[in-house]
């Protein structure tokens, strides 16, 4: 028997694994056909992408011209894993074809023939892929049908597959690849990453974004200092302007990037969808803010703009993500700190884990667009670590605007301005009335509440993730403001 008519349906997906559920991003076209059973969805291994295919076509039978059979994906991992989802069994494979060095696959295009007489109604002839880099790779199959339009791109690569194929029909159509859903590999790369569905679908826009050379990026782990550090990224950026940074909330002037993505309430609210977009329209020069990790913000960042990176150590960190989980309501958190604890080395809270965060900024410390600061250096000496900063942005301030900045930037006075401080929000409901946003400041205060047997456990956790690394953590101080 040969093959008849097929129907070629290609998906590539791309998922995250978003608080334990995992969502696939998923690359599409328009003209695939519908029948048959989509098979499994067939990810490449984490970390790897797909850089190039192989497809099984069977050859032009006369009254039955279509062919294409299987789609095999080449991954870059180590054992140059291939992935199909189901295959139609007939034809032979043609010849492999990949990307470039370091391109991977990026968007796909099906060749159709459209639904035939009679004994032929179906048709994907086949599959052309086009990389990363722009350039398309050449297809196999038969050339009857029409190529629709491209699907989407995934600018981080392909990495996985699932087609729609129609079960063997010995008596007139053994074959049948229909359709074909390709997805994304900014699962598969970092499907570790605690982040809910709706983030995950927008990740790509994030990735997206581009750059300005005259921008800042502050990127955090939340509870490390964001937007103390944010206020005064904004007042360096903008020449101490205390006027309109008074009159305007840090909310408005640096949106906080994912702060639509946290909650399926705060998306309903129209406005709120519009940060990454918001964003992009602020005037130069901005600060943008995301917790997003490096691997997930655009590629050329790091060429293009300038980036302040602030650590914190992670016993204060938990506390303070804790009471932050008590405050904001959205977060509904009710259990204990010690519970809040374990979540957190489980990496089961948003943005986590929290180690990948911050040692994959500290592998780029010595880049020259990279400042890389902690939090407990500005508890020790805030005055010192604003001229540093200033230092990395090329920025000179008078003594009256050092004196001025370190000042305001003071734990005490910043907890109590409401332009900086989030109080806002116990008006519109956002937050519960007890507790701050902006709540202690200290350094060591973990110390007045973990118990001797969760400390080390804490300390088991943090060694283990810190072997092997030069990164170490200052947990308490002598002297701080
Ligand atoms: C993947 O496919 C290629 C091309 O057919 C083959 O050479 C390679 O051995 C396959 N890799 C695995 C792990 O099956
Ligand atoms: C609050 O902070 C703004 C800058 O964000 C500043 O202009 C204003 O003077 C501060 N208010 C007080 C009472 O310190």
């Amino acid at each position: 028997m040969t093959s008849r008519l097929f129907t070629v349906a290609v998906s590539l997906l791309v998922s995250i694994l978003a608080l334990g559920l995992v969502d696939s991003l998923t690359i599409s076209v328009t003209n695939g056909e519908t029948e048959g059973e989509w098979g499994p969805v067939d990810l490449c291994p984490d970390g790897s992408r797909a850089v190039g295919y192989q497809s099984r076509n069977d050859l032009n039978q006369g009254i039955d011209f279509t062919s294409l059979n299987t789609i095999r994906l080449f991954c870059d991992d180590v054992d140059a894993s291939n992935v199909t989802s189901t295959e139609g069994f007939t034809g032979q494979f043609g010849p492999g074809r990949s990307c470039a060095a370091g391109e991977a696959l990026s968007a796909f295009q099906l060749r159709v023939q459209p639904n035939g007489a009679a004994a032929d109604n179906t048709a994907v002839n086949s599959i052309r892929f086009r990389c990363t880099d722009g350039i398309e790779l050449a297809s196999a199959g038969n050339q009857q049908g029409t190529f629709g339009t491209y699907s989407d791109d995934c600018l981080t690569g392909i990495c996985g597959i699932q087609t729609l194929v129609k079960p063997e029909d010995v008596s007139v159509d053994n074959t049948a690849l229909n359709d074909v859903h390709g997805g994304n590999s900014i699962n598969a790369e970092y499907n570790d990453l605690s982040i809910l569905p709706s983030h995950a679908k927008n990740a790509e826009k994030i990735y997206r974004m581009k750059p300005r050379s005259d921008d800042v990026w502050l990127l955090t782990f939340p509870k490390c200092g964001t937007t103390w550090t944010c206020e005064l990224l904004w007042l360096l950026q903008n020449n101490c302007d205390f006027e309109t940074a008074s009159k305007l909330g840090l909310g408005m002037r640096a949106p906080f990037l994912e702060m639509p993505y946290l909650n399926s309430k705060i998306q309903a609210k129209r406005e709120m969808l519009m940060n990454v977009d918001k964003v992009e329209q602020l005037p130069s020069p901005r600060v943008v803010r995301p917790h997003t990790p490096i691997h997930l913000l655009p590629p050329t960042l790091f060429d293009i703009a300038k980036v302040v990176y602030v650590a914190r150590n992670p016993k204060d960190v938990i506390v303070s993500y804790y009471f932050h989980h008590k405050l904001i309501k959205l977060h509904g958190f009710t259990g204990t700190l010690e519970e809040f604890a374990q979540f957190f080395m489980d990496d089961e809270v948003y943005n986590a884990p929290f180690f990948t965060h911050i040692l994959e900024a500290w592998s780029k410390r010595e880049h020259p667009n990279m400042h890389f600061m902690f939090f407990e250096d500005m508890k020790k000496n805030l005055r010192g670590e604003i001229e540093k900063v200033a230092a990395f942005l090329g920025k000179t301030l008078s003594e009256d605007e050092l004196v001025k900045l370190t000042e305001h930037l003071k734990f005490d006075n910043f907890k109590t301005n409401e332009s900086v401080n989030n109080e806002g929000g116990k008006k519109t409901g956002a937050l519960n009335q007890e507790g701050n946003f902006i709540r202690k400041g200290k350094t060591g205060d973990w110390k007045n509440h973990f118990s001797p047997e969760l400390n080390s456990r804490i300390d088991a956790w943090i060694e283990k993730n810190l072997a092997g690394t030069d990164l170490k953590f200052v947990t308490e101080l002598d002297y701080q403001d």
